[in-house]
């Protein structure tokens, strides 16, 4: 990985990808969609090796949208039964990276139990992790995360009042992730999709032509190079 464009005192804290194209790369080869889910774990797990050796401490993914259920049932099974055998036969090598697995996303609705329990023995396995914190978002929404952590704090009983922003973020799905500091979504789509809608109020957004497929620890090297040649200023006016 080339990172002579990058400064490693400035490195985002937290980095979030959208991994979108996997349909269309698939396509474009006359293979199946689903054969474009299967050749975007290589990327991903590229992808993690890059935030390690860039120091990136939190990588978060969006690996199945609240809105992914409208596809064929066929597409739908395969990508559940492909998130579980990922987390089945590429845990223990994350843990041996010192990688701390999280999920994020709606996990009592639709999500068949045994995905939640291979979720579970992920998180245990490397819970005392820290060398980065590998957020999977599963079943994950934005605007569901927002609505599940009302309905939390409603039901905790928080007065209007004492409802503040701190507040509230403390029942999202992961109360001690940070805001995102650098979005980053393939496959030449400028939306965000739901993507951690509050988290990412102040990020820098980079998007990029690469399919998810395709994607390299080198192309996150060069997503990092672009958020450093931004000017960040969450509403202020820098000095000098
Ligand atoms: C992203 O690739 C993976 C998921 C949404 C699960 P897509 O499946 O959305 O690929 P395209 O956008 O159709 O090419
Ligand atoms: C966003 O991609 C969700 C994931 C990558 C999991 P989509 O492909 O579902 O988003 P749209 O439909 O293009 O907005
Ligand atoms: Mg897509």
């Amino acid at each position: 990985m080339d990172l002579s464009d990058i400064d490693l005192e400035r490195v985002p804290k937290h980095v979030a990808a959208v991994m979108d194209g996997n349909g269309r790369w698939a396509t474009r080869r006359g293979l199946k969609r689903t054969d474009g889910h299967a050749a975007g774990e290589e990327a991903l797990f590229d992808a993690v090796h890059g935030a390690l050796e860039l120091g990136v401490e939190w990588f978060t993914v969006y690996a199945f949208s609240t809105e992914n259920w409208k596809r064929s049932a066929d597409e739908v099974r395969y990508l559940m039964n492909f998130n579980e055998s990922l987390l089945l036969r590429r845990s223990q090598e994350l843990h041996d990276l010192g990688v701390r697995i999280r999920f994020i996303g709606r996990h009592n609705w639709r999500v068949p139990k045994r995905i939640i329990a291979r979720q579970n023995e992920s998180i245990e396995l490397t819970r005392d992790n820290r060398r980065l914190t590998f957020t999977i978002a599963f079943n994950y929404g934005g605007r569901a995360e927002i609505v599940d952590a009302m309905k939390a704090m409603v039901a905790d009983g928080v007065a209007p009042d004492d409802i503040t922003e701190k507040k509230l973020r403390r029942y999202f799905y992961d109360p001690e992730m940070p805001d995102v500091d650098l979005v980053i979504r393939t496959s030449g789509e400028f939306r965000l999709s739901n993507w951690l809608i509050w988290e990412i109020a102040y990020s820098e957004l980079v998007f990029t032509e690469t399919l998810w497929p395709d994607f390299r620890r080198q192309n996150l090297a060069d997503a990092v190079a672009e958020f450093q040649r931004r000017e960040r200023r969450f509403g202020g006016v820098l000095e000098g």
